[in-house]
């Protein structure tokens, strides 16, 4: 048995006899195994990542098991709690699975029952454990190529090179800065506004040079093939699963925030709230590299006179808060946009 802090059980129970009971038991199992006697104590250790299970009793005085569960998955998700539950708590304890517990033990239980529920967590954790990392690792491995693949597309016209990179980059600050209700919901978006930043022009490769290319304004045909990219763009992700995260801001990042009708504002018919505020951000971002950007029709305008334009479309064309998220960021996008020139 390890004997690292990994391996540690943590037993809370009001009883002093039950506590030291299970302390004995899985301490003959082999694991490194502390007791407490009330839900707010362990809530503490547990915080401090001290332990990968918990045996946590349903019914004491003070902070329920039910309340307890649901402070520590909130602090510490990878944490295997198995709820200790008598007969008169066993709607609490399918109730605690539903926050996710990893199991329950019905009292009293026989000894060595205890320690094959605790093994089997402890193993359950680590192959989880194991499967993050290896997702991790396929995310990064993926990002390398799309990263890659987009670099590879975006050389092929001397106007849009560095595109992405740089509206991912500035869309990951302005989601650091957007007024999120909760950080769990910042934490998803700016995970999704990276990958969605690189891949929101995807669909372009669809297009023929002599449109992305071209020096004149676009001709009604043409403007309707570019009009075409967000919908060309999320139907070639809408089969990969790790990317679908990313669709939302691939599919609107031209809709317009209070315009859904104009004609620059595409796929027609969403408008404010309606629009992801994924693609609320990469709008932004889209449009400030854009404006900072020498394209084969018009020369780069400053980044102050890019920052003006974009706050007089507040509430406009953008979100007013994407564009109060991007003024607060405006320095480090502009320290980014400087990179990408160095
Ligand atoms: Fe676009
Ligand atoms: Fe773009």
């Amino acid at each position: 048995m390890k004997s690292d802090s990994m391996s540690q059980v943590l037993v809370v129970d009001d009883e002093a006899r039950m506590r030291e009971l299970c302390v004995e038991v899985l301490s003959m199992s082999g694991y490194t195994a502390n007791a407490v006697s009330s839900g707010e104590k362990a809530v503490e250790l547990v915080a401090q990542g001290k332990f990968a299970v918990v045996l946590l009793d349903i019914r004491m005085p003070g902070l329920s098991g039910i309340e307890a569960l649901k402070t520590m998955k909130a602090v510490r998700p990878d944490v295997g709690v198995i709820m200790i539950t008598g007969f008169g708590s066993i709607e609490s304890s399918v109730d605690a699975m539903r926050y996710g517990a990893y199991d329950y033990i019905l009292k009293p239980f026989r000894l060595e029952e205890l320690s094959i529920r605790v093994r089997r967590c402890m193993e359950e954790r680590e192959s989880r454990t194991k499967m993050k990392a290896l997702a991790t690792q396929v995310n990064s491995l993926l990002l390398g190529t799309i990263s890659a693949l987009v670099k590879s597309v975006e050389a092929k016209h001397l106007y849009t090179r560095g595109h992405s990179e740089r509206v991912s980059r500035y869309a990951l600050e302005i989601a650091t800065y957007y007024p999120f209700p909760d950080e769990q919901k910042r934490e998803t978006i700016r995970r999704a506004v990276v990958l969605s930043g690189l891949l929101h022009d995807i669909g372009k490769i669809a297009l023929p040079d002599s449109v992305l290319d071209s020096p004149d304004k676009l001709s009604d045909k043409q403007w309707k093939m570019m009009k075409r990219h967000p919908i060309t763009g999320s139907k070639i992700l809408a089969g990969i699963n790790p990317l679908k995260a990313a669709i939302p801001g691939i599919l609107y990042h031209h809709c317009h925030f209070n315009n859904p009708g104009g004609s620059n504002s595409y796929p027609r018919g969403r408008s404010g709230e309606h629009i992801p505020v994924l693609a609320r951000i990469i709008s932004v971002a889209d449009t400030f590299d854009a404006l900072t950007s020498t394209r084969a029709y018009r020369k780069a305008v400053s980044k102050y006179d890019a920052a003006e334009v974009i706050e007089h479309e507040a509430g406009h064309q953008f979100d007013p808060e994407a564009v109060t998220a991007f003024c607060h960021a405006f320095e480090v996008c502009f320290a980014v946009w400087r990179i990408g020139r160095d």
